[in-house]
This record gives C-alpha cells, structure tokens and sequence, in this order.
C-alpha cells in the first residue's frame, strides 16, 4: 500500500463527527443522488458498499429497494463499529437525521416507527462486513458480482494517481453483473483533505474525470450520470463533492475500452 493510503489513526468515531456530525449540502447531495440511482436501479439489486468507512449513508437509500447489502473497508475499526451498529448499538452516533431525510427525499413521511423500520431493514439487510482492499489482487473475497457497488470519498482517498485511480476504477468494475452500476463520489479539486491530527493525501480530482473513468472502464457512456454539490463549509480543503454513476453494458461481448486509447481522444466526452 502507498504511503497516502496509511490510514493508520483512523478514527472511525472522529471522522464520523468531522464529516456527518450534521447534514448539510455533501450528505444531502449525496442522499438526493443515492436515492435517484436506486429509484432507477433493477429489481431487489445486490448491493456492495467498498471502503463504506463507518459511514451508514448508503445503506440507506440502497436498504429500500436491496435483496442483500454487503460492506468492506480495509480497517478492523471501521468494520467493528458498523458491525456494533448492526447489533443494535446506537450509542455512538445517531444516524437518524440521515434516515429521516432520505425517507423525506422517496417521498414519505418520516415518522419515528417509519425511521425505526428503516433502521431495522439495514440492520437485516446487511449481511457481510468483510475485509477490502483495493490495492490486493483481489480487493474482497468473493466470487459474488454485484448489481449495484457504492463507493463514496474512497477511490480518490487511497492514492494521489490519477492513473491509480482509473486502475481502481476498473478493478472495482470487475465485480459487477453484466449492466450493473457503479456509484462514485470524490472530492473535488483538492490533493489531500485533513480531520483531527491526521492529513491524508486525494487524487485530484474534477467533474470530467469520473465519466472519463468510467468510459475508460468500459462503461456505457449513454448511463453516464454526474451530480455535485458544494463543500459544507468554506473552510473545507476542497471545492465540493462529485457523485457519478453508470452502468456496465448488458452484452458482455463488447470489450472494455482501453484508457490509453480514451485519454489520448481529446473530442468532446459523449456524456455531455
Ligand atoms: C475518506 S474515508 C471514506 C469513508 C466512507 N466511504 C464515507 O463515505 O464517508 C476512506 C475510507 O477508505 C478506507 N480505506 C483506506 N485504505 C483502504 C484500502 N486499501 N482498501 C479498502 N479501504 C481502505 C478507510 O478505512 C476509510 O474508511
């Protein structure tokens, strides 16, 4: 693992305060984006969260409609406290704004019995936590493929290669279904982002860049989806947050484009 993917002194409860202590425009950005992928996702997907942190965000939106959720992340803090969540342990950290508002973002009314069932349905849902990393291999062990994998503020976070970044990217894409979607978000235009005592490097990163990933992956350009919002304060290291999704084609024969190929076209990207 490179250096700016030592996440040693990670602190799942610090980062949790630094980042989700209250729901402002990322974490609503990200739930509005979460809930339009699923709403247009295939019936009762298989749903992989990779390097979810102790964030519960995603499996949120992706508890509503999922036949099963699986969550990886490299570090045994993180899987410990997702896993403590799961049985039961609400002490730590209270996701119920998060929940509420994504119930509010489908379009119903978010009630305590209906945030409390919805609580329930993750805490059901969730089936794995596992080890994952992105830079073994074989990233988790599995020889499950997806039909939707979420990957938020995570790619960009474990490496200051552009290339790397695509490389994961492809490698990530490589455990979904035949036209199953994948879910990005990064930061935008910064090289590093900090919490606590600890400085942690980022891939610079702007909106063109995901949906060049993605064609570069082999994506179906025309399912290209791209989203931003800005950072919650302006004291943040970077300029805001970019979520983008798409799908894989359904017909496995057409070959993944090669990046070397898609980085040395300068025309304009088909996704506008
Ligand atoms: C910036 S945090 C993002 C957490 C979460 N996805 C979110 O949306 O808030 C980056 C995450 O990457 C995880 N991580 C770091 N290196 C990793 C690796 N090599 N493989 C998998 N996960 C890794 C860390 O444990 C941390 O949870």
């Amino acid at each position: 693992m490179s250096d700016f993917a030592n996440y040693g002194g990670f602190c799942p409860l610090e980062y949790l305060r630094a980042y989700y202590s209250e729901l402002q425009s990322e974490s609503e950005g990200l739930l509005q984006f979460l809930t339009s992928v699923f709403a247009a996702a295939p019936h009762a997907p298989l749903v992989l969260s990779f390097g979810g942190g102790p964030a519960l965000l995603s499996l949120i939106p992706a508890a509503k409609f999922a036949r099963a959720i699986h969550v990886c992340d490299h570090l045994p803090e993180n899987r410990d406290y997702i896993s403590r969540w799961l049985a039961g342990d609400n002490s730590n950290f209270d996701w119920s704004p998060y929940i509420a508002r994504c119930i509010e973002l489908e379009g119903e009314l978010a009630s305590e019995k209906v945030i409390g069932w919805r609580a329930a349905r993750i805490r059901n849902l969730v089936t794995r936590v596992e080890h994952g990393d992105i830079f073994s291999p074989c990233p988790i062990r599995t020889r499950l493929k997806y039909e939707v994998i979420i990957s938020n503020y995570y790619l960009d976070a474990v490496t200051s290669s552009k290339y790397d970044w695509q490389c994961f990217v492809i490698k990530l894409s490589e455990y979904l279904k035949p036209g199953g979607t994948l879910v990005l978000s990064s930061l935008r235009q910064t090289d590093h982002f900090e919490f606590g005592s600890n400085r942690y490097s980022n891939v610079w990163l702007d909106i063109d860049d995901l949906p060049e990933a993605f064609i570069g992956a082999g994506f179906d350009p025309a399912s290209i989806w791209v989203d931003s919002a800005p950072a919650d304060f302006k004291s943040r290291e970077y300029q805001g947050v970019i979520f983008a999704s798409a799908s894989l084609p359904l017909d496995t024969s057409i070959q993944p484009w090669r990046i070397e190929s898609e980085l040395s076209d300068n025309s304009q990207p088909s996704w506008r």
